[in-house]
């Protein structure tokens, strides 16, 4: 028998928690050691275990330090504020242990080239757990424009929108680190889910790169709203001022010319989307209304007739272009999280090293995409000015 991979989790929220389930879960792993700073959440991974006869873990500590120097931990998945996660990914490969991170912005570009740089000294095994790269529509889509079906792409639209409002405002009751994110800073805090998919889609880092963005932030009301119209008692709450603006919108420019519009909008009501779109030439996709148009389907008098018969026809295409991931993943048999996704991200981290193969998603992605973060934050601040990104590669991504 192989011997079983030994797991340290850092971060027992309610993500950490979540992961954990489906990490219990995976063959040849074992969960060997936890780190949370709060006792009850450590509590609430263990009793899961203990309900599920799963052998506990030997070492529970509050310092995370301490856990990726555990001697029992071979890989450690951080699953905490946004905060630790580079630092914590940097200690992590200085000491050997192979890192899988979920996903967050960065805080400045300098962490992002110590993240690369680290990597590039101790080629410890790394990935970003971006889950919606495993969607199963963000996967036909790759496989769709791999094959050409939307001929050559112009733009792409994404968004993180979802009223996270209770949950921000909750922050001191929840213990949650988007409260004070969203107090202190003003940027596309959450870039990776929409754009993770994108640059899959357009090559980035794999023969093409993204070279510039430009950011622009709404005013900040939405929060202060909120809290007066359900939280008027709390003092401190109502005196609390946002420098988050509600909604932010940052247009990146690719080396081949495309571009990428990223919305941010947490703080407004309105329902959820990632609110992709592919805009090529010979065909348009759009998630909201989950349509396909191929070009030439329809003249302009027969739009109407045409949307009618044809809104939501995404489906139809699964058939030609399920990806494989999906395909095999629906003969072994769905797993729940998040559609799928968070199985799927999982495994795939745990494939590579088990087979020794390149990260799906590498330090270089992570790097990259993590820096629309600071990069957004900087162009904010000087009234949307235009902002170089880095070439975290230095040059390797010419090379497809
Ligand atoms: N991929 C997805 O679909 C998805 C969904 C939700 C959250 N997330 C990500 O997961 C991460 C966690 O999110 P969450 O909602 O569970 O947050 P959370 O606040 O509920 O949990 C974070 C946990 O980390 C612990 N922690 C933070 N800093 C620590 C430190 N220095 N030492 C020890 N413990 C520390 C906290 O005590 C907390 O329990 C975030 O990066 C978030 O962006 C991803």
């Amino acid at each position: 028998m192989t011997e079983k991979v030994k797991v340290g989790i850092f971060g027992l929220g309610l993500r950490g928690f979540s992961l954990l389930k489906h990490v219990c879960d995976i063959e040849n792993v074992k969960v060997t050691a936890l780190c949370d700073l709060y006792e009850e959440r450590i509590e609430r991974a263990t009793n899961y275990m203990k309900e599920k006869n799963i052998e506990l873990p030997k070492f529970c500590t509050d310092d995370y330090h301490k856990l990726i120097a555990c001697e029992d931990v071979d890989v450690v998945m951080i699953f905490a504020a946004w905060e630790a996660h580079i630092p914590a990914a940097i200690e992590a490969m200085r000491a050997g242990k192979s890192v899988a991170v979920e996903v967050a912005g960065a805080y400045s570009i300098d962490q992002c080239w110590e993240l690369v740089k680290t990597y590039e000294e101790t080629k410890t095994p790394i990935m970003m757990l971006e889950n919606c790269c495993y969607g199963r529509r963000e996967l036909m889509l790759l496989n769709m424009i791999k094959q050409g079906f939307f001929g050559n792409i112009a733009h792409c639209d994404g968004s993180y929108c979802h009223d996270l409002r209770e949950e921000i405002i909750g922050g001191n009751v929840n213990k949650h680190y988007r409260l004070r994110n969203y107090m202190n800073r003003n940027c596309e805090n959450y870039p990776t889910h929409e754009l993770g998919p994108i640059a899959q889609w357009l090559n980035i880092n794999h023969g093409n790169r993204m070279v510039s963005l430009t950011s622009t932030a709404s005013k900040s009301v939405g929060l202060h709203d909120y809290v007066k119209k359900h939280h008027a008692d709390d003092e401190e709450l109502m005196n609390t001022s946002f420098n988050q603006g509600d909604i932010i919108t940052t247009v990146i420019k690719c080396a081949h010319g495309e571009t990428i519009k990223l919305t941010l909008g947490t703080t407004l009501p309105r329902f959820y989307s990632r609110g992709l779109t592919v805009c090529g030439t010979d065909a348009f996709f759009d998630e909201n209304t989950k349509t396909i148009v191929r070009d030439g389907e329809f003249t302009p008098e027969e739009e109407e007739n045409w949307l009618k018969e044809n809104i939501g026809n995404e489906e139809k295409y699964l058939e030609e272009y399920e990806h494989p991931i999906w395909k095999k993943y629906q003969e072994e048999g769905v797993r729940e999280g998040h559609g799928g996704m968070d199985w799927l991200v999982l495994n795939a981290f745990f494939d590579a090293l088990k087979e020794n193969t390149p990260m799906p998603i590498d330090v270089y992605d992570m790097a990259t995409w993590m820096a629309i973060t600071p990069l957004s934050e900087r162009s904010i601040q000087m009234g949307s000015s235009p902002v170089e990104i880095p070439d975290f590669t230095n040059g390797k991504w010419c090379v497809k």
